[in-house]
């Protein structure tokens, strides 16, 4: 039942801190020295080379988080768009692992993409959240991101306990990959612990509503952000125009001005995603889309005076470590897309043309 809320999507949104509670349940011990993964033995990645990601929609979104936890690591990964590594696979090779990032663990394309590398020899990982789903069965290892189910189409906890759960896994393959744990490592493991509260808090506060008058009827909704921000800035595109049915893209900050910026103007209200990272950078593209006469509309931490300076409105977030503000930038992003969505008067959990899980290819 929705216990309350209007739809399954702001109940979904709203259990944020319980799934990130459970996603880390047991795998972080209290002297933070280490990550408990019961799920992998120590080395078992040992003669990994190559790291692949193959996921869809969101869940690709999260496996480009992701990849920045490894950069940030000094390991190399690319993520794969499922449907395309389906149809036109990169080279493999029996030391690539492939990791399969899918919510449903029924996503077509997803499980035509890891049926490829296990038939290729390579390695095979399913995250997933669904403990008896085709991808937990088939492949060589399952990690389970222990959100609870989700029944509102749109992906929100899901989101975050994917994130959370290859956050730890990054430091599982910095291990087997370099013989320690990051000097991050600490750092990660404090920043998830307080995730969970640091969600309540921001769910506590109600920032969004009064936005939303302000920059209704629009032309488009332009999201940007760098690093950890950038997917959560395609993260909240996707959710925007699958939920309002409005006109939502996402950018790499820096990318706005190599087209993008053609298309910006007083309709076109700006989603600035700030996560402490490249921020004089990405104010730098803030006054770009503002020279253009753009509404934005900043994320970022409450302190963050540089910003709020430069920025129409602020969406706060609490100061969470660095690497892990995007996941609460994009709660904000979630509470835009359902609030507008509402306002709309869209069918929130059944959005058009969509379907929980996608089973043909
Ligand atoms: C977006 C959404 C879809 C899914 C995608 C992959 O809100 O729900 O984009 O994220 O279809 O689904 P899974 O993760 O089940 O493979």
């Amino acid at each position: 039942t929705k216990r309350g809320y209007d739809h399954f999507m702001l109940k979904e949104i709203h259990e944020q801190p319980h799934a990130v509670r459970q996603s880390i349940q047991g795998r972080i011990p209290d002297s933070r020295e280490y990550v408990a993964l019961d799920e992998f033995e120590p080395g078992e990645f040992d003669d990994v080379r190559d790291v692949q990601f193959v996921a869809c929609g969101t869940s690709y979104h999260a496996a480009l988080y992701a990849r920045q936890f490894l950069l940030d690591r000094g390991i190399p990964s690319n993520v794969h768009s499922a449907g395309e590594y389906a149809t036109n696979p990169p080279p493999l090779e029996e030391d690539t692992l492939v990791i399969g990032v899918t919510q449903s663990g029924e996503t077509a394309d997803t499980l035509a993409s890891l049926r490829y590398a296990q038939a290729a020899g390579a390695r095979t990982l399913a995250v997933t959240n669904v403990v008896g789903s085709t991808a937990a069965r088939e492949f060589d290892d399952a990690l389970f991101i222990r959100a609870g189910p989700e029944i509102g189409v749109a992906a929100t906890k899901t989101f975050s306990s994917q994130v959370v759960t290859l956050a730890l896994l990054s430091e599982v393959l910095t291990r087997d990959r370099t013989g320690s744990y990051s000097d991050q490592l600490d750092t990660l493991l404090a920043g998830l612990q307080a995730l969970p509260d640091q969600f309540e808090s921001l769910l506590g506060t109600n920032e969004v509503s009064h936005l939303l008058e302000s920059y209704r009827g629009q032309d488009a909704y332009f999201f940007i952000g760098r690093a950890e921000g950038y997917p959560v800035a395609l993260e909240g595109a996707l959710k925007f125009k699958e939920i309002t049915y409005e006109h939502a893209e996402g950018f790499a900050a820096g990318e706005l001005k190599h087209g993008p910026l053609a298309l910006v103007g007083p309709k076109t209200p700006v989603f600035a995603v700030f996560t402490g990272r490249n921020v004089e950078k990405t104010l730098g593209n803030v006054q770009e889309v503002k020279a253009r006469g753009a509404p934005v509309i900043g994320i970022t931490h409450q302190d963050h005076d540089k910003v709020t300076a430069v920025v129409d409105d602020v969406l706060p977030i609490p100061a969470a470590a660095p690497c892990l503000r995007g996941l609460l930038a994009n709660v904000q992003l979630q509470l835009v897309s359902y609030h507008v969505a509402d306002a709309l008067g869209r069918d929130i959990d059944k959005p058009r043309n969509l379907a929980k899980s996608v089973t043909v290819e």
